[in-house]
């Protein structure tokens, strides 16, 4: 029995704003039947042979998994097959893909990260998928620097599915953030999140503390403060890290606290992290501003960033507003 009732379908068609012409509300539709069919596959995956390695090198250097490969495909596939979308962009593959080959048809350009978390899938871990639309402008192939190479705050609609105990479909479209949970037996994504607002404050924070060594002093200082006692502030913080990404941000939505994946000291690959900016920290920035937090390098607004390539990396600081600005003032010297 749902809590609300709601469809996904019945909520896209009453909200207003960009999602009033339809097309959104479709384009969003379409990437909520693609995440069914990943989760369908997700928890069959170790019966059906998808848990192991293509033997491919993805542009990021990272090994690929068959399962990557295949949502890859599943998202493309489906994606092409609403003719809103013009451009893609996924995490596994080193090119852009236009679905019109002059770029003249479809209102959309999309970016995604198929399988968010692929590591922990060979020890039945929880994996995601992180998706951004934006609208397309221009006309023809020049359109697609301009129209995927912009500001996070120019993102129509932007949205995670946590494939956990029960697979979850959260979104916004700037009119806030809802999340809807899939119940399998009707096949229906139900409202189970309505209006998500992320505590001011949390009590968790979460980073991989294995690079501690590697990051910067005031990255180091930031972690020291959330790990000692202080009176009246909630510290030490408890640590909780998972790994994947849509995890550890479902968790920072629902409870607070920081989510960090920062750069590491010199001039190095992880300098500035791990995490891509267009299509999990523009995303995942998009959902915890509308929730009320707040998303940053450390420095910057991550949706004021101005990308200049399609796979950049950017240090991530989200989460709860005012644990983000405690980090933030570490950066800034002010702590
Ligand atoms: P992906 O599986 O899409 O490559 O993303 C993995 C990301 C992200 O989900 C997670 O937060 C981070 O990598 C974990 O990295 P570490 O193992 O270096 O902590
Ligand atoms: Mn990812
Ligand atoms: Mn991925």
């Amino acid at each position: 029995m749902s809590l609300t009732g709601i469809t996904l379908s019945r909520h896209l068609l009453d909200d207003q704003g960009e999602l009033a012409d339809g097309d959104l509300a479709a384009l969003l539709m379409q990437i909520s039947l693609v995440a069914r069919i990943i989760s369908r596959e997700v928890k069959r995956a170790a019966l059906v042979g998808m848990l192991g390695y293509t033997g491919e090198v993805n542009v990021q250097g990272e090994q690929v998994r068959q399962l990557d490969l295949w949502s890859n495909e599943v998202c493309v596939n489906a994606l092409k097959e609403t003719r809103l979308v013009c451009t893609v962009v996924s995490e596994e593959m080193e090119n852009l893909l236009h679905f019109d080959r002059n770029c003249v048809a479809g209102s959309y350009v999309v970016c995604f990260d198929p399988v968010d978390g692929s590591s922990n899938i060979g020890v039945n871990g929880t994996v995601g998928t992180i998706f951004s639309i934006r609208r397309r402008r221009g006309e023809g192939r020049e359109h697609a620097a301009a129209d995927l190479l912009r500001k996070g705050s120019e993102q129509l609609a932007a949205g995670y599915v946590m494939y956990g105990p029960s697979t979850i479909l959260v979104y916004t479209a700037g009119r806030g953030v809802y999340g809807f949970t899939l119940d399998e037996s009707i096949g229906e994504y139900l409202l189970s999140h309505p209006n998500i607002a992320i505590p001011r404050r949390g009590k968790i924070y979460s980073v991989n503390l294995g690079n501690y060594h590697r990051w910067p002093e005031q990255t180091r200082r930031a972690i020291d403060y959330f790990n000692s006692p202080g009176k009246g502030t909630g510290r030490p913080y408890s640590l909780r890290y998972v790994g994947t990404m849509v995890s550890d941000m479902h968790r920072t939505l629902l409870e607070g606290g920081v989510f960090m994946y920062p750069g590491e000291a010199g001039e190095g690959k992880k300098s500035r992290g791990k995490l891509r900016l267009l299509y999990e920290a523009q995303p995942m920035g998009y959902v915890v501003e509308q929730a009320g937090g707040r998303a940053s390098t450390g420095l910057e607004r991550i949706l004021d960033i101005e990308p200049s390539e399609y796979h950049q990396r950017v240090p991530l600081i989200i989460g709860s507003a005012d644990d983000v600005a405690i980090v933030e003032e570490f950066y800034r010297g002010e702590r």
